[in-house]
């Protein structure tokens, strides 16, 4: 079925607030460094386990990048959808994927706000660091659109920096913030939660859950699996 084109209205989130991820040299470097510091097995392996995904189920990543987590998920199930807004980025999964011989995976050059449903309804929808990129408005557009392609009981799991404090204390809490960066990881770091900060669109906890309640969803478990991160594990009711 043909799709109409976006409003002229729509946010162009093909325009990368903050960390831009467009060329092929910053998704090279993304990937290396995110392979020294993350265990892609391990953390596709924990939301696996959340989700409860089965071998014969359909998922959706958006915001899939280098598949960190799309590749890994994809030995355990029927088939993998990903998006993302960085061209360059899909294309190191690509790669990655016919490196490791992966080929139940398809993936388009879109967005939360753009992607085209697959074409059969989902049993689950995952989305890691990415929602930040989105103003909170749209991020009720894209709650509503993840909430269509999934089958009725589908698990939605968003992981992303969401803030837990006071809207009275935020200044001593992000420079707290910025400051345990600077000391744990360098100043690399430091300035990745600068940017983060000043440029992408983190939002209050209390505004995500009630994002993620209008929009239909049930909030099942809540982890702080790291400082300043929410993993939800959320189902379409
Ligand atoms: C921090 S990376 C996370 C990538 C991957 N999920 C991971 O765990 O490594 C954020 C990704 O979101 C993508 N992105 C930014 N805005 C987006 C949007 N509106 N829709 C989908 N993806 C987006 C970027 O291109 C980038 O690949």
């Amino acid at each position: 079925m043909k799709e109409e084109p976006p409003p002229s209205w729509q946010y162009d989130e093909f325009k990368h607030a903050g960390v831009d991820y467009a060329s092929a040299e910053v998704a090279k470097e993304y990937d290396a460094h995110h392979t020294r510091i993350r265990d892609y097995e391990k953390d596709a392996r924990l939301i696996m386990d959340r989700i409860g995904l089965k071998p014969e189920e359909s998922v959706m990543d958006i915001g899939c990048g280098t598949g960190a987590i799309l590749l890994p998920m994809a030995r355990h199930c029927r088939k993998v959808y990903g998006a993302d807004v960085s061209s360059a980025m899909l294309e190191l999964c690509q790669m990655k994927a016919r490196q490791q011989g992966i080929l139940n995976i398809e993936t388009q050059h879109a967005g939360f706000l753009t992607f085209q449903s697959p074409p059969e309804p989902l049993d689950a929808v995952i989305s890691v660091a990415t929602l930040h990129h989105l103003p909170d408005f749209w991020k009720g557009v894209a709650l509503s659109r993840i909430h269509n392609c999934l089958k009725p009981g589908g698990k939605f799991y968003l992981f992303d920096v969401v803030f837990s404090f006071s809207p009275r204390d935020y200044y001593q809490e992000l420079e707290s913030w910025v400051n345990g960066m600077q000391k744990k990881a360098g100043e690399a770091m430091a300035e990745e939660s600068r940017v983060h900060i000043r440029d992408e669109h983190s939002t209050y906890e209390w505004i995500m859950d009630g994002m993620l309640e209008k929009t239909g969803f049930a909030i099942h478990e809540k982890h702080a699996d790291f400082p300043r991160c929410i993993a939800y594990l959320c189902s379409r009711k």
